[in-house]
C-alpha cells in the first residue's frame, strides 16, 4: 500500500496528482488543501472516487502546526510512516506573473508580494519536509519531489529573456537550493530528493475563481520556457498577454504555444517518481528532460 502526500492539491497540477494516485486503489493518498469548503474540484474527486482512498486535511503550508496536526492524521492512517511526498504548493496569482522588479506600486507591494511568495514557495516547502519527515524516514520508498518551475532557474531566465515573474521565479530559484540542501542532508539515508518541473500546463480548468491562474508555454533548446500568462476570465490582461507572446515569437520564432493537460503532465511526473533512484538525488529535471528519459526507456 504505498502511500503519498500531496502538499497543495485543490486544483491544478496537486489536484491532478491525487486523481491519478488514487485511480489505483493499492495507493493511499494524502492531500492537503488550505481550506476544505472551497476545495470543490477535489471534493468532487473525492466524491467520484469508488476506492475511498483520498484523504483530505486541512494545512495552510504557512503554518507549520497545521502541518504538524495533518501529519498526525497520516500517523493515525498508516500507524507512522510516508512513502513519498510531493510538494506542489506555490502562490500562483496571475496578476503577479506580469510583474517585473519595476511594475509594483510601490516598495511596500513589493516587498508584501515577495516575503508571501517566500513564505508559501520556500518556508512552505521546509515546513512540509520537516514535518513529514520522520514519517517519510520509516517508509519503504524515501522520495522527496518539490514541483519545481523553470521559470527559478536562472540560466533560463536569461536566455528566454523572462523579465517578470519575479516574487515566483526568484522563490521557486530558492526552493530548488531548499532541495538542493535536502538532498545533501538526506541523500545518506537512502532518500532521493529532487525537483521536478511539470512543463507548461493549462490549469485554467480548476483555476480559483478568485485569483485565476497563469500558464506557461514551453520551447525546446537553451530557450525553453516562454513566459505567458493566461488569465482567461480576467481580460484585463489581455493586452499583457498577447505583448508577452509577442516578444517571445520574436526571440523564438518556431515557438508553438502548447500547454499540456494537466493528465499529460503528471502522466510524465509520476512515471518519473516511480523511476526516482539515486542517481537523480539533487537534481533539476526539467518537463524536456523527463519526457526523454522517458522515450529512451529510462522511466
Ligand atoms: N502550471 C504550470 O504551467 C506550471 C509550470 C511550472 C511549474 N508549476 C508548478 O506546479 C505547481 C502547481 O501549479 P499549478 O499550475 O497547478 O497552480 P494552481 O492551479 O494555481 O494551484 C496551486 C495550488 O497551491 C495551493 N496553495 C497555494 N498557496 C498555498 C498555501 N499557502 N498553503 C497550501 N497550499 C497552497 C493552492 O491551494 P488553494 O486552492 O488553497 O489556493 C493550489 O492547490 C506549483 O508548484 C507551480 O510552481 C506550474
Amino acid at each position: 500500500m504505498p502511500s503519498y502526500a500531496v502538499i497543495g492539491g485543490s486544483r491544478g497540477i496537486g489536484l491532478e496528482f491525487v486523481r491519478q494516485l488514487s485511480s489505483n486503489p493499492e495507493n493511499t493518498v494524502f492531500v492537503t488543501v488550505r481550506n476544505r469548503n472551497s476545495s470543490t474540484y477535489l471534493a468532487e474527486l473525492v466524491a467520484q472516487s469508488g476506492h475511498q482512498n483520498i484523504h483530505v486535511l486541512e494545512a495552510d503550508v504557512v503554518d507549520h502546526r497545521a502541518l504538524k496536526a495533518a501529519a498526525e492524521e497520516v500517523v493515525k492512517a498508516t500507524g507512522g510512516s510516508l512513502d513519498v511526498l510531493i510538494n506542489n504548493a506555490a502562490r500562483t496569482e496571475a496578476h503577479n506573473a506580469f510583474k517585473g522588479l519595476l511594475d509594483y506600486e510601490d516598495e511596500d507591494a513589493s516587498d508584501a508580494e515577495f516575503l508571501e511568495s517566500f513564505k508559501i514557495n520556500v518556508l512552505g516547502f521546509v515546513h512540509s519536509v520537516n514535518t513529514f519527515l520522520p514519517l517519510l524516514r520509516k517508509g519503504s520508498a524515501k522520495k522527496i519531489v518539490l514541483i519545481g518551475s523553470q521559470g527559478g532557474e536562472r540560466d533560463f531566465v536569461w536566455e528566454a529573456r523572462m523579465p517578470n515573474m519575479t516574487a515566483y521565479s526568484t522563490t521557486k530559484a530558492a526552493a530548488h537550493m531548499v532541495m538542493a540542501k535536502y538532498a545533501v542532508l538526506l541523500e545518506k539515508e537512502g532518500f532521493v530528493v529532487t525537483s521536478l518541473c511539470p512543463g507548461i500546463v493549462d490549469v485554467t480548468t480548476t483555476a480559483s475563481s478568485e485569483c485565476g491562474s497563469f500558464t506557461l508555454a514551453h520551447i525546446r533548446g537553451r530557450i525553453e520556457l516562454i513566459a505567458n500568462a493566461v488569465l482567461l476570465d480576467k481580460q484585463i490582461w489581455k493586452k499583457e498577454v498577447e505583448a508577452q507572446q509577442a516578444d517571445f515569437r520574436k526571440a523564438v520564432p518556431d515557438f508553438k504555444f502548447e500547454p499540456q493537460s494537466p493528465e499529460g503532465s503528471v502522466t510524465t511526473l509520476l512515471r518519473t517518481i516511480a523511476a526516482l533512484d539515486s542517481s537523480e538525488c539533487g537534481k533539476f529535471l526539467s518537463h524536456g528532460e523527463q519526457v526523454a528519459a522517458q522515450n529512451q526507456g529510462k522511466s
